[in-house]
């Protein structure tokens, strides 16, 4: 099929590139010409495994093209994507002017039929407003139909997810727009959720809002772990094994991140408020997720007393592994705590090291885990990528000049690391706030 997809942003790119795989004529619309030019020449903006070398080949392959022209992209297709970015608003609520342009612009350039597809993560009734939007801007007596298919896939494992997804949610109107969509997601042969565009609106909104509910409510429990010396792992387990429950999105950190949690949580908290609802659950959430940060501070204090001057070594940044990405960071935030105290902080992380060197002039950037630790009265685990969980113990001994290891992501064994002589402390594994 031709489709374009307006926005190439993180779900622009990873949803062009896996249409295109699919054998589709792909056009990624962007208004921003410097970016579109970089991708042209192959540069991709964002880290995330296997997306350059699939744009890469279906560029070659001439099913996915460029452009930052949306004449170009409504004028050469029967479907139009619209993925640009919904950011929060000073007030939480999403900022949906991007929306709204590309909208207009689609419409203006429309002169027969075409599918309007919201992929961006909107409100609930914005589908209404792309609407009356496009009917406000069409030229002629041009028909169109408007859908909503949400977008599910998961940073660090986007091709993935977009390939192999648990199921595809779409909202419309028409059985025209079924048909086209049915086609469109045929050679995936997954469980298509055919529904209302405001039902498909808000299942993406509570989707992501449930899974924060769910960390949110394990952090929890790890606190009350840390309070009487249990091991909030084995709890996720016993929990997780009851088929009602689940056992994904049960692992205790430093709270969830990135840029879509925090952001989907606020702004589903502000439209249920415009609508007359106080969404209190979701308040909560927020709250113990912000607080599962100072928990973790708390433990570093209790370990080394007084923060100032402590040579403190970072482990991870990015807001999870397998990506660059910092938005919203729990590390970000930790790292500003220990700054504000006075810490000489040193950071290493596999890719987000350019993305944070914008944040903090003063922090040491190391080349590898190593050299964080040299001299270190203690060690941080912010990230749980893979090369952590194989570092040399007994070298890292060595290099600090205090064996303490706080782990903010549970991602090593406690009695090796305390065999070693380390003092080990972990998220709701019998910590020191333990008195
Ligand atoms: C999330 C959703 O998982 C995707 O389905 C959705 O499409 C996406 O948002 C979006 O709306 O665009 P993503 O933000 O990439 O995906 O990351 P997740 O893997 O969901 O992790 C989010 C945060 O939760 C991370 O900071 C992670 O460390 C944290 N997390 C996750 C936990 O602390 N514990 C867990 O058990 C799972």
């Amino acid at each position: 099929m031709k489709i374009s997809i307006v926005g190439s942003g993180y779900v622009g790119l990873v949803s062009g590139a896996c249409f295109a795989q699919l054998g589709n004529k792909v056009i990624c619309v962007d208004n921003n010409k410097k970016k579109v030019a970089a991708l042209k020449k192959g540069h991709i903006p964002i880290y995330e495994p296997g997306l350059s070398e699939l744009i890469k080949s279906n560029v070659l392959k001439k099913r996915l093209h460029f452009t930052d022209s949306i004449r170009e992209g409504v004028e050469n297709s029967e479907i139009i994507f619209i993925a640009v970015g919904t950011p929060p608003s000073e007030n939480g609520e999403a900022d949906l002017t991007g929306i709204e342009n590309v909208a207009a612009n689609i419409a203006k350039n429309m002169k027969s039929y075409r599918l309007i597809v919201e992929k961006s993560t909107v409100p609930v009734e914005t589908g209404e407003w792309v609407k009356h939007t496009i009917k406000s801007y069409i030229k002629k007596d041009v028909k169109f139909d408007v859908a909503s298919n949400p977008e599910f896939l998961r940073e660090g494992q986007a091709i993935d997810d977009f390939m192999h997804p648990d199921r595809i949610v779409v909202g419309l109107e028409s059985q025209t727009a079924r048909q086209k969509m049915e086609l469109l997601y045929k050679p995936l042969n997954a469980p298509i959720v055919f529904t209302d565009i405001k039902s498909a609106e808000l299942i993406k909104h509570a989707s992501n809002s449930f899974l924060a509910t769910k960390i949110s409510f394990i952090n929890a429990v790890s606190c009350i772990c840390d309070k009487v010396g249990a091991d909030v792992t084995e709890v996720a387990r016993g929990m997780g094994l009851d088929k009602r429950i689940g056992p994904g999105f049960l692992s205790a950190g430093i709270g969830y991140g990135g840029s879509c949690f925090p952001k989907d949580l606020e702004a589903f908290v502000k439209i249920s408020e415009k609508l007359g609802y106080n969404f209190k659950l979701l308040k909560a959430v927020k709250e113990i997720n912000e607080n599962q940060k100072d928990e973790f501070v708390q433990k570093i204090k209790n370990s080394l007393w007084i923060i100032k001057d402590k040579n403190i070594g970072v482990l991870g940044i990015s807001f999870k592994p397998d990506t660059d990405d910092i938005r919203s960071a729990p590390a970000i935030d930790i790292i500003k705590s220990l700054e504000a105290e006075g810490a000489k902080v040193k950071v290493y992380d596999p890719q987000a090291m350019d993305k944070t060197k914008g944040i903090f002039k003063t922090v040491n950037y190391c080349k590898d885990p190593y050299a964080v630790c040299k001299g270190a009265e203690c060690l941080l685990i912010l990230t749980e990528w893979d090369e952590f969980k194989e570092l040399d113990f007994l070298k890292i001994k060595k290099l600090m000049r205090r064996p303490i290891i706080i782990d903010g992501r549970n991602i090593y064994d406690s009695r090796r690391l305390e065999k070693i002589g380390f003092t080990y402390i972990s998220v709701g594994r019998g910590g020191l706030l333990r008195k």
